[in-house]
């Protein structure tokens, strides 16, 4: 069985610009990736490379087997594309940009008009059918977009930020139909919303600057926060001269103080009963686990500054 999608060695040059670097990654049959970056990492390049949009540079990349640079019908025919900007024909309506999109995938009137009424049904697009999409929302016209992705029932879906726009409920929607197909076809998506990631994704990567810098299921992309332990701790008051008083301590990795609540770090969580030694007959009123997110895992890779 071939993955769904393998890439080796990818480069992708845009003049003297270097969007993709040297760049592997293999994606398991009817798993759901999440592919994480900063703002010109390099996700969409990608992505295009994939769905046969844009050639590589140099390397190579395979969709369910068959190779992007020469076998591109091959790969066209078995993937869907939610590109990252919403590409709908204003001429036509929600449900014409649909049918239109059904037949150039060589589908039949019998198979996809009840097709299409369920998908529209269940992305609550329903009622607005006849309508012209600039009339739509930004978000309504984005869940017309996923529809027609999902209408041939792809083996690969490719979603370049499905949700960005959405408010909850339509996010949730989509969620919530990501994971109901899930399985029967491979999907592969980004998205700047890193709990969305962590909700979906059986494994995430991390890429920065055109190059992989991590890859795994988000446990163990936590796990690779080496030691370190973070407690929140909430004083009835005086919380600047205590955490004054734990930053002078050896086991005291970091401090920072918002309000009346302190997140302490401590090398390993041994060091606790120390800090609770020094803090005897302090007013605390609350102490938590601070639980680390896939948040903290990307800010520690990708670093804090705003890309260009
Ligand atoms: N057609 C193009 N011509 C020249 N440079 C390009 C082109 N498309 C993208 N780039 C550049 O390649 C780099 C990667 O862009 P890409 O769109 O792949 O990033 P991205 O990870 O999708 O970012 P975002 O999160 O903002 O969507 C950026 O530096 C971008 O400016
Ligand atoms: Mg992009």
């Amino acid at each position: 069985m071939p993955s769904a999608i393998l890439t080796q060695t990818l480069t992708k040059q845009y003049g003297s610009l270097t969007a993709l670097s040297d760049f592997g990654l293999e994606v398991e049959q009817g798993s759901i990736f999440g592919l994480l970056g900063p703002n010109g990492a390099g996700k969409t390049t990608l992505i295009r490379i994939l769905t046969t949009l844009m050639r590589q540079t140099s390397g190579e990349a395979f969709v369910e087997g068959f190779d992007t640079r020469t076998q591109g019908r091959e790969i066209r025919r078995l993937i869907g594309v939610v590109p990252q900007e919403n590409s709908l024909d204003r001429y036509l309506t929600a449900r014409e940009n649909l049918e239109l999109h059904a037949r150039l995938h060589g589908m039949e009137a019998r198979h996809y008009r009840a097709r299409i009424d369920e998908l529209l049904e269940l992305m609550g697009l329903a009622g607005r059918q006849k309508d012209f999409p600039d009339t739509f929302s930004g978000g309504m016209q984005r869940r017309l977009v996923v529809t027609r992705a999902l209408l041939p029932s792809p083996r690969v879906l490719f979603l370049d930020e499905p949700t960005t726009g959405l408010d909850p409920q339509s996010r949730r929607a989509v969620w919530d139909y990501v994971r109901s197909i899930a399985g029967s076809m491979t999907i592969f998506l980004t998205t700047h919303y890193l709990e969305e990631a962590e909700q979906l994704c059986d494994r995430i990567a991390i890429m920065d600057h055109g190059r992989l810098v991590a890859l795994g299921s988000t446990q163990e992309l936590k796990d690779r926060l080496t030691g370190g332990t973070a407690y929140q701790i909430e004083f009835e008051q005086g919380a600047e001269g205590y955490a004054e008083l734990l930053k002078g301590m050896a086991c005291v990795r970091g401090v920072e103080v918002t309000d009346r609540t302190v997140c302490v770090e401590l090398e390993q969580w041994e060091c606790l009963s120390e800090v609770l030694a020094a803090l005897n007959g302090a007013p605390v009123r609350r102490i938590s686990l601070r639980e680390r997110t896939l948040e903290d895992v990307f800010i520690s890779l990708t670093g804090t500054g705003v890309r260009e």
